[in-house]
């Protein structure tokens, strides 16, 4: 493992709050991902199903957790399901969890080989009334033709218990993970700390004529060596006009003289994520424009912040914030006073240059699961991350911050990366 073994009182604690919320007499199933393949016998890696992660610790493929808090054995009330490993895996792949070790990360005392499941799901099936299965029930899930591991459970379940009730376990999971325990915020936080010693020395790398991609080089440098898993997300290096494609990542165009960076990254270490963005010019100076947008961008943050507090509504923050970054527009001279005060309020002249949206749940997802109209609480982690993209300038900036929500207000999680531009040029010039 990369990262200090996460105490397992997270797990327990996380399973208790599931349970809680289960209807009487259901068993829930929680599946891990698959190993993805791309050519051949190559593979792109492992990434562990989230809501899977969340009630077990355990980040290995092949994992079915089962709870079955009705159960009249007691060794039936959880139940944690391993790949069973053998000498050929041992040979190609390495060690593998033995159950001991299963059951110190994730807490269940009671671990079985996986290609035990269906048997021992068979005994305890009829006593149980329904299931619940997990299911990625993300807005922007892509939905083509990749079947997961979860789709395939609901396949097998549903045709091998037709008569059972069923129940979405994600709408249990959205509930629970917004709200974060401090084992997981501190998890953040050392992703964010880790991402600000990323940064400084993408700013010390960056030169005119350097390729996005070399500062690239120096984020997964970065990552490998404190032992991060991987980055939370393809980073995002984009020079002068290329910082206007929102989620532009080829990071392969020479960063020319005169142009500003847009840098947008994060850290997942122990499976949690940190998300910032950063803007600085690649020649070490900002000239007087990219100043003033900069300057705009860094006011909308520290405002627009100050709304992330318990009881706000997320919709009601990111209207301010809009109301922020439209007299920015003004300022700038990109939008005129009084088309802003004709304007179709469907359709607000500042989506031109601001077209999207300013917070999100961070956690074991980069865009973590739970809902929006629900209003922030205490303990949620959210990004603030306003921008304005100008293309005919060939300026982008956006500045991204994570905040833990605390009692009456927020701690700035990332607030140790260089933001002002003084000690971003500073940093450039030393
Ligand atoms: N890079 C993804 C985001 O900031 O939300
Ligand atoms: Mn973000
Ligand atoms: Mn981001």
């Amino acid at each position: 493992m990369r990262y200090d073994q996460i105490d397992n009182s997270l797990f327990i604690e996380n399973r208790k709050k599931f349970i809680a919320q289960m209807k009487p007499n259901t068993i829930a199933i929680l599946t891990s991902n698959d190993v993805k393949h791309h050519n051949a016998d190559d593979v792109m890696g492992f990434t562990q199903n989230n809501d899977l992660f969340y009630l077990s610790g355990i980040d290995q493929e092949d994992t079915i957790l089962v709870l079955y808090p009705d159960a009249l054995k007691k060794e039936n009330k959880a139940m944690l399901f391993i790949k069973e490993t053998s000498e050929l895996i041992k040979i190609w792949d390495g060690e593998k969890l033995t159950k001991e070790q299963a059951e110190n990360i994730s807490g269940v005392s009671r671990v079985e080989w996986d290609k035990d499941f269906e048997l021992f799901l068979q005994y305890m099936a009829f006593e149980a009334d329904g299931f619940y299965l997990g299911h990625n029930e993300h807005a922007k899930r892509v939905t083509n033709n990749q079947e997961t591991k979860q789709d395939r459970m609901i396949k097998w379940c549903k045709q091998k218990y037709p008569l059972h009730d069923y129940y979405r376990a994600a709408k249990i999971t959205r509930d629970l993970r917004p709200v974060k325990s401090k084992i997981e915020y501190d998890l953040i936080q050392k992703a964010s700390n880790i991402s600000v010693n990323s940064f400084e020395s993408v700013l010390k790398a960056c030169k005119p004529g350097v390729k996005e991609y070399e500062l690239e080089a120096e984020l997964a440098y970065n990552l490998v060596k404190t032992g991060s898993s991987h980055h939370a997300f393809k980073p995002i290096i984009a020079s002068g006009k290329n910082a206007c494609a929102l989620h532009y990542n080829t990071n392969d165009s020479v960063c020319n003289d005169g142009e500003m960076i847009l840098l947008d990254f994060g850290i997942c270490y122990g499976n949690y994520n940190s998300d910032t963005t950063r803007c600085f010019p690649v020649n070490g100076k900002f000239s007087e424009r990219q100043a003033a947008v900069y300057s705009s961008v860094l006011h909308c943050l520290k405002e627009g912040s100050k709304m992330i507090k318990p009881g706000v509504l997320p919709s009601v923050y990111e209207k301010n914030m809009a109301g922020l970054v439209e007299a920015e527009l003004i300022k700038l001279n990109l939008l005129n006073a009084d088309d802003v005060a004709k304007q179709d309020p469907e359709k607000p002249l500042y989506k031109k240059y601001f077209m999207h949206g300013t917070a999100h749940y961070l956690g074991l997802d980069v865009h973590d699961v739970g809902l929006y109209s629900r209003p922030f609480e205490k303990g949620m982690v959210l990004t603030c991350e306003p921008g304005i993209y100008i293309p005919e300038e060939g300026i982008g900036c956006r500045l991204e911050d994570d905040y833990l929500i605390t009692e009456d207000g927020n701690i700035n999680l990332t607030a140790a990366m260089p933001i002002e531009i003084k000690d971003i040029e500073a940093l450039m010039n030393n």
